[in-house]
């Protein structure tokens, strides 16, 4: 959906334009999932699918929100606004505006439609993007703006207390850092991101939705922050150097077997692992080798497969027919798992049969069919335009 488009519907839900329109897009995780709850690294990119959040000021204390997903539209007093929301997006909507609030920012009444191509719940991690690109609306109405990270952390304790969700990071500070062509390498523990020039010169990142997401997600989410925790505590007391799960390093692991059961060993080992993945897929960037990239990205899925538990039968079935195809250099669950996408990296005269292969291969398995598309990095949150001087 076009800013236009967005533009087009606002005025049939609003009855006029709106003042402003931001974009806020999705994010890849190319390597480094589930690392960065444990102050680890990741990488990712802000991809071509995003939420548009066309906007217009208007004078009282409510915000009216029309989504355009799901077809609904709802009113948020900005005086209670998270209390008894009507539907399931409405609490990172709410939320936002109570966190700006409790954080002393002024938040002005508002008419907010919320479109886009980016696909909500598909693992592209829409949760994030519709909670930037809210706040980033609402700042912009009243003129304010917020640091990358100041905007991220936010948007992060909107989901930790108003959605329920103990994320991590990487979410929302790639969508309010991230920079076209680049992937971005954020070091969870100092919140330091660096942009990492992405040349791909002959290759394409695909992205491949097996369309499901396990309805186990978030519970076992949780679990495994608390397993990373728990394994943590344990460690700390064998161990007084240690302060992070990013102070171990593979050659570590042994050492803390006997403090461990066996499930939090391979929850340790996928962490640090994957860690030293990131570093030595980040040199692979810089070097131009992306047949090494490639190998580590399907190491990573092997890891979170095996020894992190999170992915699923759809996300192995589209990795390993990813990989008998030609010129695939590499695949990977990315996100949280159970569900959601993977994304391949493939030479650009590969894709065709990589598109073919999941089709003829893994369409009419399972519930639903995949959608495969291939995707750019993109800049971070923006506003696209306004009329608000006019
Ligand atoms: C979800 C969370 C992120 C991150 C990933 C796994 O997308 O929102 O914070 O933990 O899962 O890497």
């Amino acid at each position: 959906m076009s800013a236009d488009l967005v533009s087009t519907e606002f005025v049939e839900c609003f009855g006029h334009l709106p003042d402003f329109t931001v974009r806020s897009p999705g994010r890849v995780n190319l390597i480094g999932d589930h690392t960065d709850y444990t102050g680890g690294l990741v990488l990712p990119i802000a991809i071509d699918r995003s939420l548009l959040v066309g906007a217009r000021i208007v004078d009282g204390t409510v915000l009216d929100v029309c989504s355009a997903h799901f077809d609904q539209r709802t009113r948020i007093p900005l005086d209670k606004p998270v209390d008894d929301p009507e539907y399931s997006w409405a609490p990172y909507v709410a939320g936002v505006a109570a966190v700006l609030k409790q954080r002393g920012i002024d938040v002005r009444g508002a008419q907010l439609f919320i479109g886009g191509d980016l696909p909500p719940g598909a693992g592209l991690g829409s949760s994030a993007a519709l909670e930037v690109g809210v706040a980033t609306a609402l700042l912009e109405a009243t003129r304010q703006r917020l640091s990358p990270v100041a905007l991220a952390t936010l948007c992060r304790q909107v989901e930790h207390e108003h959605a329920n969700s103990p994320c991590g990071i990487m979410d929302q500070l790639c969508c309010t850092s991230a920079r076209a062509d680049h992937a971005l390498l954020i070091d969870c523990r100092t919140m330091k991101t660096e942009h990492i020039p992405l040349k791909l010169d002959g290759a394409a990142l695909v992205v491949i939705d097996t369309g499901v997401r396990h309805s186990i997600a978030e519970g076992e989410y949780a679990r495994r922050r608390r397993e990373c925790a728990a394994a943590l505590g344990a460690i700390m007391q064998a161990d007084a150097s240690i302060s992070s799960l990013r102070d171990i390093d593979e050659g570590q692991i042994g050492a803390y077997e006997t403090c461990l059961d066996e499930t939090l060993v391979r929850r340790v080992r996928h962490v640090v692992t994957e860690n030293s993945r990131v570093s030595l897929a980040t040199d692979a960037l810089w070097g131009g080798t992306l047949a090494a990239f490639g190998e580590l990205m399907t190491e990573s899925h092997a890891s979170l497969n095996e020894d992190f538990d999170v992915s699923c039968d759809e996300l192995n079935d589209l990795v390993s027919i990813a990989l008998r195809v030609d010129g695939v250099l590499g695949a990977r669950m990315t996100g949280g798992g159970f569900g959601g996408c993977v994304v391949a990296l493939a030479s650009t005269d590969s894709v065709p049969d990589l598109v073919s292969a999941i089709h003829e291969l893994y369409d009419g398995r399972y519930d639903a069919d995949a959608l495969v598309y291939p995707v750019q990095a993109v800049n971070a949150v923006g506003v696209l335009e306004g009329n608000r001087d006019a």
